[in-house]
């Protein structure tokens, strides 16, 4: 069977230098679904994937035929768009409307028709490339908040040839923050998630969330998650999305060299893509508090700060960049000093086997967002922990929260709520920290990403017939 993942992002981005060059695509829609992707080979599952996405750059028409004949290799399909329009659809509404909206930033909030304009003709521009591919008996699996649009662009060509399903990795916000969007963009965008046959949340909360909107705002009531339409049923449910588990928890890797002076130290990681959403500059002044009261930890441990880069070209990344690199600064200066440094701040991305080198070298995980669809750093990180040591401290405002319970639970904004849970989780006995981990590494194994995906097709697959 043929599935076509649809997102704005392919899963590798091309990097313009003398030739062109390709690097891993970060953030968690590619990482999960890559890694579904990679752990069917050698299934018995008979399905076939093709990927259609932006490829990361802009470039010449002579070198667009390159890409696309060497995407074509690995079984993906660009979808070229110019920098013109990228700054109004990508920079634009995706990242300066919809993101900060659906993650409660209403203060970040864009409203611009010319962005709202842009971002409808991108969606049909991702229709079209869809058309030319498709065949009638195809999965189409779009993904995320760039093309909420495109399910019902797609249902009015296609009609019932093809099933279409659609997949938000980010929170869906309460009626009272989605009607902050204009009237028609938050009708249109309702109506196009709802030409899909199956629409998944990452919990349960966003589902309520979306229903309720469809109910004030278009009408459409519910009956246990589906929806009525006059040609149709919509189903709407939570798939929470997991990881590969045995690839974190399995893989041998060497200790790398730079690490093993970590082990001198109680180690507090830290890792997150660049964004405000990620609450990076409330994590480090609630460690600032934390060194603060306990001058007897000093030189005892060492905060692991990895800052991967992502939208370089929206102000408010910018600014956030500045604030931490400035925060980072204090710190180190006011508490650091020669023999010691108090956090070791890198601003980069991480491959796997230095990720998992990481992870199995820190004692503690500080995952605070503000505000957050799913974080599978959280997932990755108990995963990882073969011996089942590790202490994870978790915002509850992360949809990973509702199902890691075991995990040290914190409001991510209460500073001394989280300078107690870090005194918790470094002075938590082993047995108790084996013990949480046992059971949170139980379900993730349970729910992994395999699962995340084959559940989702296989209710799709099910999905009206009439
Ligand atoms: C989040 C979103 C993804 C997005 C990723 C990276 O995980 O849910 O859709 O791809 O961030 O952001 P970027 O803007 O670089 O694609």
């Amino acid at each position: 069977m043929r599935i076509f993942i649809v997102s704005n992002r392919l899963p590798i981005t091309a990097v313009k230098g003398n030739k062109l060059d390709f690097k891993e695509s970060v953030g968690g829609l590619v990482s999960g679904l890559s890694s579904y992707i990679d752990s069917l080979k050698g299934s018995s599952l008979n399905y076939e994937f093709r990927w259609i996405g932006w490829p990361g750059i802009t470039i010449s028409d002579d070198q667009k035929n390159v890409l696309k004949l060497e995407l074509e290799n690995i079984n993906t399909v660009p979808v070229f768009l110019t920098e013109e329009v990228m700054e109004k659809y990508y920079l634009g509404f995706c990242n300066k409307t919809i993101w900060p909206l659906f993650h409660y930033f209403n203060n970040y909030v864009s409203y611009n028709g010319d962005y709202w304009n842009c971002y409808k003709y991108v969606n049909q521009i991702f229709c079209d490339t869809v058309l030319e591919v498709v065949q009638p008996g195809d999965i189409i699996w779009i993904h995320d908040y760039h093309l909420m649009l495109l399910p019902k662009l797609l249902r009015d060509k296609l009609d019932k040839k093809c099933k279409i399903s659609f997949f938000l990795h980010i929170p869906f916000p309460f009626f009272e923050i989605f009607t902050s969007l204009p009237k028609a963009w938050r009708r249109d965008i309702l109506e196009g998630m709802l030409g899909s046959d199956l629409i998944g949340f990452h919990t349960g909360t966003y589902v309520k969330y979306f229903l309720d909107c469809v109910y004030k705002i278009l009408g459409h009531g519910h009956y246990m998650g589906n929806i009525t339409l006059e040609d149709r049923v919509v189903n709407i449910d939570a798939f929470p999305m997991g990881i590969q588990f045995d690839k974190f928890n399995k893989t041998d890797i060497k200790k790398i060299e730079e690490f093993k002076t970590l082990s001198d130290y109680k180690v507090i990681l830290s890792i997150d893509r660049l964004d405000y959403t990620k609450g990076l500059a409330n994590k480090l002044s609630c460690y600032e508090l934390f060194l603060e009261k306990h001058k007897e930890l000093h030189k005892k441990l060492i905060f692991v700060l990895i800052v991967v880069p992502s939208r370089i070209g929206v102000d408010h990344y910018e600014m956030n960049k500045k604030v931490i690199d400035e925060t980072v600064g204090r710190i180190n200066g006011k508490y650091g000093n020669i023999s010691w440094t108090p956090i070791l701040y890198q601003f980069k991305f991480l491959p796997f086997e230095e990720l998992l080198s990481l992870y199995r070298s820190s004692d503690v995980a500080l995952i605070t967002p503000l505000r957050d669809g799913m974080n599978l750093i959280a997932k990755e990180y108990v995963a990882s922990r073969k011996d089942k040591t590790g202490v994870l401290i978790l915002s509850e405002m992360a949809g990973v929260s509702e199902e890691l319970n075991e995990a040290i639970i914190v409001n991510p904004n209460d500073k001394e709520e989280i300078e107690r849970a870090l005194i918790t989780a470094l002075e938590m006995d082993v047995t108790e920290q084996k013990r949480r981990n046992k059971i949170m590494q139980k379900h993730l194994q349970n729910y992994d990403v395999s699962v995340w995906a084959n559940s989702f097709i296989d209710r799709l697959l099910l999905s009206d017939k009439k």
